[in-house]
């Protein structure tokens, strides 16, 4: 067995390093987070070959006093913890005391640093481990570190560095991510002597639109939910818009990596999202300093909650909620409900809301060959109520029209185009919906909240349907008997390759019951073992409503198609179908006016 020897300081140095400091955006992030917490105000980047040849950061913060450059950058010693207690609830970016250390064995460092109250600055270099001496220097208040040569004497490390193109690109990351915690600082960053960046400082708002960009933001809700000591604010991008991959989550203004909350995040998008298209937000948990655990990883981008479920509830929540909000939400629970579906495609009627006894009441209709649509009351306008202006050619139906109401944003039904969608007409210009992703959503979240409640009712079928099958869809029918009833099917067998449909969801009592059962059954037995029941149950419940719902070149009376409209506007999640395309499309008049050239 070789001799045990302890390792050269150096090396211990420069094994540390390679958790922190894995290249230059991993330096840059280290010294951004230093000068937040010296308080700074105001931070310049300058950025030589992607920071490979260099890396300077300067600011405006406290400083550090000459007598205490050399412990700066010695390993295992720091301003921001005494304590196991500090430890505990520390507030700072900063507390391992390495940074700098580390940078020291792997790097050339020039550290430049003066306090407001002291009379010059004074610097201190440190080459491959070894320091200098302090010793005084011209500089403002505030400090500046520079680093050269990145790796240059670990030969391997720097083997891994891509171009400096690539490097760049990472370190304009970590300055991002820092812009966007920190939207109240003054930052700027220099590549190669050009200016990528300068930012005043800005509102959250403000900020997200100068680093995300107008596409981001336009497309994006902005939440901003407390529960507690819990608070979840910023945006998140509206599942149909389509984003570069933007997905900053930051945890008490730190960027972090998290399984847990990327999970929350997942999951709340999972019913709206088309499955090509990416999730984006740009998010800030806040919560006690003491619920969180940042000490779990050198890099610092990974925490640990101490209640973690209550963490996960509270993120999905809040985000699933943001982004269901139906069309006509109220700011029914103000302090908890996430504020502003600020940029539908769609601009809301600006006319004030009627009076409640203006309200469209509702009553029921047979609507005769209306099969698949829900047993659910259709719509009624009063006739005191005036005419929109313009209606298309052929619209004689004599319910007559009701002036635009804010709580009607998707207006008014004008005509079914090809069997397929419904042109509706609202005060901003033209709704174009798709009448079977429409209305599939709807019969989703219907089918959803009843399945919730455990209000699932089955109605009997007067003759029972029976239908051929296989062997392994009999053996379906049989072990999953239960799981059939929780959905309001009834199906027994009858003979051996032959089952009977005795009773349906009341729900869809005008479906095809046959081609249903054959599609819960094949989806059952798809998904009976998988063991996230809630996913297993949406899925059935998602081909159920798909066969519920209102097939193409199904004609719809006005008053059919209205009432379609209204109860889009009711539904959670409704100008998403349930494979995240959109239901609806505006055409503002403005938008058709300048396809036609008017007023050129
Ligand atoms: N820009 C700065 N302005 C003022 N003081 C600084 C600055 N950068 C570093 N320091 C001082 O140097 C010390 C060492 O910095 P270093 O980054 O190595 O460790 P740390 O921030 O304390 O902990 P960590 O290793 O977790 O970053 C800090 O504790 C702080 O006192
Ligand atoms: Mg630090």
């Amino acid at each position: 067995m070789p001799e045990i020897l302890p390792l050269p300081d150096l090396l211990i140095s420069q094994i540390a390093a390679g958790e922190v400091i894995e290249r230059p955006a991993a330096a840059l992030k280290e010294l951004l987070e230093n000068s937040l917490d010296a308080g700074a105000q105001s931070i310049q980047v300058h950025l030589e070959d992607g920071g490979m040849q260099s890396l300077r950061v300067s600011d405006d913060g406290c400083g550090i006093a000459a007598s205490q450059l050399p412990l700066a950058l010695l390993r295992h010693a720091t301003s921001k913890i005494a304590t196991l207690d500090d430890l505990q609830q520390v507030t700072s970016f900063g507390f391992r005391g390495e940074a700098l250390a580390s940078m020291a064995a792997v790097a050339k460092i020039r550290l430049i640093s003066r306090p407001a109250e002291a009379e010059h600055a004074s610097e201190i270099t440190a080459e491959g481990g070894i320091l200098g001496t302090p010793m005084p220097c011209a500089g403002n208040p505030g400090t500046t570190i520079t680093i050269s040569d990145l790796f240059f004497n670990t030969p391997a490390r720097r083997k891994f560095l891509k171009t400096p193109g690539t490097e760049y690109g990472h370190c304009e990351t970590a300055f991002i991510r820092m812009a966007l915690a920190r939207p109240d600082i003054a930052c700027s960053l220099t590549h190669n002597h050009r200016q990528q960046y300068q930012l005043k400082p800005q509102s959250i708002s403000e900020r997200i639109t100068s680093l995300l960009g107008d596409a981001f933001s336009d497309a994006a809700v902005t939440l901003d939910v407390t529960t507690g000591s819990l608070r979840l604010s910023g945006k998140i991008l509206r599942p149909t818009a389509s984003a570069r991959d933007t997905q900053h989550l930051f945890v008490n203004g730190r960027f972090v990596r998290d399984k847990l909350l990327a999970h929350a995040l997942r999951q709340a998008y999972q019913d709206v999202l088309h499955h090509n298209q990416q999730p984006a937000w740009c998010l800030f948990l806040e919560l006690d300093a003491r619920e969180v655990d940042v000490n779990v990883h050198p890099a610092k981008t990974e925490v640990r909650f101490h209640n973690s479920r209550a963490i996960h509830q509270f993120v999905y929540h809040s985000v699933h909620r943001a982004l269901s909000t139906p069309l006509t939400a109220t700011s029914a629970e103000p302090d908890t409900a996430p504020t502003v579906p600020e940029n539908w495609p769609l601009t809301m009627p600006s006319a004030t809301r009627p009076p409640a006894t203006q309200k469209p009441f509702f009553s029921h209709s047979a609507q005769q060959g209306f099969t698949g649509w829900i047993a659910e009351p259709a719509v009624h306008y009063p006739a005191n109520q005036r005419s929109i202006s313009a209606t298309l050619p052929g619209n004689t139906n004599n319910t007559s029209n009701p002036e635009y109401a804010p709580e009607h944003p998707l207006g008014y039904a004008l005509a079914q185009l090809h069997g397929t969608y419904i042109l509706a007409q609202n005060e901003t210009g033209l709704i174009v919906v798709d009448m079977h992703a429409a209305h599939e959503r709807i019969l989703y979240e219907r089918l959803k909240t009843a399945m919730i409640q455990q209000k699932m009712a089955s109605q009997q079928l007067l003759v029972p349907l029976t239908f051929d099958v296989d062997n392994a869809t009999v053996a379906t029918a049989i072990e999953q008997n239960e799981s059939l009833r929780s959905f309001g099917l009834d199906i027994t067998q009858v003979a051996p390759n032959t089952l009977a449909i005795r009773a349906l969801p009341q729900l869809l009592q005008q479906t095809n019951p046959i081609p249903l059962a054959r599609a819960v059954l094949k989806e059952l037995a798809e998904t009976g073992h998988s063991n996230q029941l809630e996913a297993q149950r949406n899925q059935v419940l998602a081909t159920i409503a798909c066969h519920g719902a209102i097939r193409a070149n199904h004609t719809l009376s006005l008053e059919d198609m209205n009432a379609l409209l209204r109860d889009m506007e009711r539904t959670e999640r409704a100008s998403q179908c349930n494979h995240g395309r959109p239901t609806w499309i505006a055409f503002e008049m403005t938008a058709l006016d300048r396809l036609f050239m008017r007023g050129k």
